[in-house]
């Protein structure tokens, strides 16, 4: 059985990261969506509110489990049998990160491999602060998160 982690911060979710779940979903017997619980950001959904969006939005996926980690991703993976981290890649700007950070985690455990995806054209200037900012200052998101998050996001910038 191949199963895959995608790790993120997710905070929150927007259509860009699912994409990259449906794909990674029609490549892995089973995914495992895995929000990161500390974080150097300072995230303004809770690791549960995140995981609640993430549920509201993913039930067409059978294959995905929704989940939360501490520490290092390749730890997490081991855990839970995956030998494949998904990572989005979205412009020539996300590559040196991602480079370093592929190659770190190979360093960590040479089993585990990075696979990089590539969200659909429409996504690829999305990110999950810009759609808090546009959120934030009351402009249209509908177009760039599920409804759910979208409802999330308004009633967080509205307390
Ligand atoms: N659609 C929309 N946005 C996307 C996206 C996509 N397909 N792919 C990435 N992004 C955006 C995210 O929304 C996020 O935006 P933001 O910075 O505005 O919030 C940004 O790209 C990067 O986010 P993400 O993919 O969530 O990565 P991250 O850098 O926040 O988190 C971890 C990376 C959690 C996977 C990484 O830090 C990690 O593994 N941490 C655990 C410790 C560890 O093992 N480190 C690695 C060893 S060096």
């Amino acid at each position: 059985m191949k199963i895959a982690v995608y790790p993120g911060s997710f905070d929150p979710i927007t259509n860009g990261h699912l994409d990259i779940l449906k794909r990674a979903s029609s490549l892995f017997d089973l995914v495992y969506i895995a929000v990161a619980r500390n974080l150097q950001k300072q995230p303004i959904f809770t690791t549960k509110e995140r995981l609640a969006l993430i549920r509201g939005c993913t039930s067409e996926f059978e294959n995905v489990k929704m989940d939360s980690f501490d520490g290092l991703v390749v730890e997490y993976a081991r855990q839970v049998g995956a030998e494949v981290i998904i990572r989005g890649l979205r412009a020539l700007s996300d590559f040196d990160y991602e480079f370093q950070m592929a190659l770190m985690n190979r360093h960590l455990d040479e089993n585990i491999n990075t696979v990089f995806l590539m969200p659909h054209e429409d996504y690829t200037y999305l990110s999950s602060s810009m759609v808090r900012d546009l959120a934030k200052f009351g402009a249209e998101i509908g177009s760039f998160v599920p409804a759910n998050v979208k409802t999330a996001l308004l009633k967080k910038f509205r307390e």
